[in-house]
C-alpha cells in the first residue's frame, strides 16, 4: 500500500542522503550540478527548519512516499506563492523501485496534497527534457505540456533544456 504525507522533521534526512550520496552520472541525468549543493550539515538544518514551519511560511513543502510504511520516495514543492502556484519535484530513492507504478500513484496524491495545503491555483513541474521518466509520469498524472525552453529550473540545476508542465486546480484529483 502506498501512502503520501508531509515529512516529519527526522524524515527530511532522506532528501539530504539521496542528493549528497548520488553519483555525478546520476545527477547529470536529472540535470543537477553536484557542486551547487550545500554542505551536508547546512542542507540538513535548512530542510529540518522547513518541516517545522507553519505552511504559510514555508519556502518548500516536503512530502514522503511510503510503501507498506517504508520510505520509497519523496516529492517537494518550492517557488511557492501561497494561494496561487508552486513548482513540484519527484524522486524515488532506490532505482529498483522505479518504473513499477509508484510514481503514477504517488504523483497525483502529492499534487492533491499541495493544492490542498498551499491553496494553489496551478502547479508546475519542469524536468530535464532528456529525462524520460518524469516527463511520462507527469503526462500520465494529467499535467499539460506547455513548452520546452532553456533554463536552470532550480538552485542546484545546470542550464538545460527543460519541459514545462502544468496542472490547474480543476484537473486535480478530489478537487471540487
Ligand atoms: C520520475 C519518477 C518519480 C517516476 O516514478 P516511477 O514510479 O518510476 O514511474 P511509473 O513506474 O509510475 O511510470 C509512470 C510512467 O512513466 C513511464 N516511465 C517510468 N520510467 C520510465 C523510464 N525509465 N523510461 C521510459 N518510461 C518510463 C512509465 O512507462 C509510465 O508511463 P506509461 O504508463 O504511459 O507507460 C521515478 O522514475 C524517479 O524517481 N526517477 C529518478 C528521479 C527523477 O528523474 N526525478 C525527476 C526529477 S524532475
Amino acid at each position: 500500500m502506498l501512502t503520501v504525507r508531509e515529512m516529519t522533521v527526522s524524515e527530511t534526512d532522506i532528501i539530504v542522503d539521496y542528493f549528497l550520496n548520488a553519483t555525478p552520472e546520476y545527477m547529470e541525468t536529472l540535470g543537477l550540478d553536484p557542486t551547487r549543493f550545500p554542505a551536508a550539515e547546512s542542507f540538513r538544518k535548512r530542510l529540518r527548519r522547513e518541516a517545522e514551519l507553519p505552511i504559510e511560511q514555508c519556502s518548500a513543502v516536503l512530502v514522503i512516499w511510503l510503501q507498506d510504511g517504508e520510505p520509497v520516495g519523496f516529492s517537494t514543492a518550492d517557488e511557492i506563492t501561497y494561494g496561487a502556484q508552486a513548482h513540484m519535484h519527484i524522486h524515488i530513492v532506490d532505482p529498483e523501485h522505479r518504473n513499477s507504478g509508484i510514481g503514477a500513484e504517488c504523483v497525483p496524491l502529492s499534487v492533491a496534497l499541495y493544492f490542498e495545503r498551499l491553496k494553489l491555483k496551478r502547479l508546475f513541474c519542469e524536468p530535464y527534457a532528456f529525462n524520460i521518466a518524469p516527463n511520462r509520469t507527469l503526462q500520465k498524472a494529467g499535467f499539460k505540456y506547455l513548452k520546452t525552453h532553456m533554463s536552470a529550473p532550480g538552485p542546484y540545476n545546470f542550464h538545460q533544456a527543460v519541459n514545462c508542465w502544468v496542472i490547474e486546480r480543476q484537473n486535480v484529483l478530489g478537487s471540487g
